[in-house]
């Protein structure tokens, strides 16, 4: 699609002189006719994560590289961008936004407010990886963490809100989605793996990075996406027939409560991610073609449950949950169907009691979203009273109320905020009430 604000940036025609200095491998410039794509994707990323209740963080780029050998698989110093810092300081250019805002949570103390935290961050990260298509050495991220819940409510909440965000840019994508269980678990998993590539000769079959990892890291291996291993890994073992009944029946909720938001996955038993803090729930979205086929070398986003890792980086015992999209990949899928929005304008609140309450309310709030409603909610606040004075904050003009009794009755409280007069409604009823009632931009917003 051409800038209608630029001019189209055209190569140059004469020879480079030979002084030019080229930019470094794997980096990459975001000229201007390409910088709109990127910013109308922050903006969407920024203003979606704000509805869902997530507060902004920035973290330095530089961080102390402790941080990051201490946490993940960049333990791994060759894919670390060192720096020389003054008094000996050990300086890294971040390779996940994770750690930062994990580190920015202890030192600040946010475990002191109410939990659980939720935090988004835009920027670059970098990754000294071999060069593929795809892959580069600085890239952008949009980060989502919802620090300090254990529940999986919590993965449901991050997975539809990632849902929704794709789907808007009209992305075509797959959620793959496993559990991982605790730390015992996979130990006994990483055994059966073992004894499993030792039999009939599978071990020699491998592909070298494998082998390397055998005995050593066996979760690893699955992560291979060498087709020689790929077709190894289709006979060997599953992890679930490892998982404990807490770790079964966590990991059936979240599945749950996708189903109840009908939002379509596809359980991939060898899904491990190649970061290691990770324990029960991991997802990840890979783009899909025309065809429907996916790709999991290019993944759009990638996440899960981090339970111990807070804790690993001096903080308390902290469960959490996270997710990255990646801005480069996805900018690249949707470049040719970005809608711009429209304005939206009064504001609806909706307030909700109970967990079934909490999935009827995001269920209607993506609803009403849609239908180009200015609609917010306070879903990690369970207090009634809290999320009025929240919809008094945000100057609410209607707030609608759902309880246990009214996901019964299929009903819904509307409450005039000028007049405090409040209404039962008919829950099918509430958009046809609500278009009479607040003003809206007319016309669908996306899509
Ligand atoms: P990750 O899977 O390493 O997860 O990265 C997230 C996304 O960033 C990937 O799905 C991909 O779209 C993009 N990405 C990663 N590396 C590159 C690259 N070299 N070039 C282009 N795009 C890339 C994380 O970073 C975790 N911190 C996610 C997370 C947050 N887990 C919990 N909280």
């Amino acid at each position: 699609m051409p800038n209608r604000n630029m001019p189209a940036f055209k190569k140059p025609v004469e020879k480079r002189s030979a002084k030019a200095i080229d930019r470094l491998l794997g980096m990459k410039d975001i000229v201007p006719s390409e910088f709109r794509y990127f910013s109308t994707v922050s903006d969407k990323a920024a203003s979606l994560a704000e509805l869902y209740s997530f507060n902004a963080i920035k973290t330095p780029v530089i961080e102390n590289a402790e941080l990051y050998k201490r946490s993940s698989r960049h333990n791994n110093d060759k894919e670390l961008y060192g720096l020389d810092c003054e008094k000996g300081e050990n300086g890294i250019l971040r390779p996940e936004l994770t750690q930062g805002i994990l580190r920015a949570y202890i030192e600040n103390n946010f475990a002191e407010l109410p939990q659980p935290v939720r935090l988004y961050s835009i920027g670059p990260v970098f990754r000294r990886e071999k060069m593929q298509t795809g892959r580069y050495r600085e890239s952008n991220q949009f980060n989502l963490e919802i620090i300090g819940e254990n529940k999986p409510m919590a993965e449901a909440l991050l997975l539809a809100a990632a849902y929704n965000f794709f789907q808007d840019l009209q992305a075509n994508f797959q959620i793959q989605i496993n559990s991982l269980g605790k730390i015992d678990c996979r130990k006994e998993y990483a055994g059966k793996l073992n004894n499993f590539y030792k039999e009939r000769g599978r071990r020699s079959k491998l592909c070298n990075n494998c082998k390397k990892y055998l005995g050593k890291n066996m979760i690893a291996l699955l992560d291979c996406k060498e087709e020689v291993c790929q077709q190894l890994l289709a006979e060997a073992p599953q992890i679930a027939d490892c998982l404990s009944d807490e770790s079964r029946e966590h990991f059936a909720k979240v599945l749950e409560y996708l189903d109840e938001l009908n939002i379509p996955y596809n359980f991939n038993p060898y899904l491990v991610r190649g970061l290691s803090y990770y324990n029960d729930t991991v997802f990840e979205f890979w783009p899909t073609n025309d065809e429907g086929i996916a790709n999991s070398k290019l993944a759009l986003a990638g996440g899960g449950r981090y339970d111990n890792l807070v804790e690993s980086l001096g903080g308390r015992p902290t469960p959490s949950v996270g997710l990255a999209i990646g801005l480069e990949r996805l900018v690249s899928k949707i470049k040719d169907k970005l809608i711009l929005p429209d304005l939206k304008e009064e504001v609806v609140f909706l307030a909700q009691l109970g967990d079934q309450a909490k999935i009827k309310s995001l269920i209607l709030f993506e609803e009403l979203r849609r239908a180009g409603f200015n609609v917010r909610q306070s879903f990690s606040t369970d207090s009634l009273k809290n999320q009025m004075e929240e919809a008094s904050r945000l100057k609410a003009k209607i707030s609608l109320i759902l309880g246990k009794k009214e996901v019964m009755d299929e009903t819904i409280l509307l409450r005039d905020m000028e007049s405090g007069v409040q209404e039962t409604l008919a829950f099918k009823k509430v958009k046809d009430k609500l278009e009479k009632k607040v003003n809206r931009k007319e016309g669908v917003i996306y899509g």
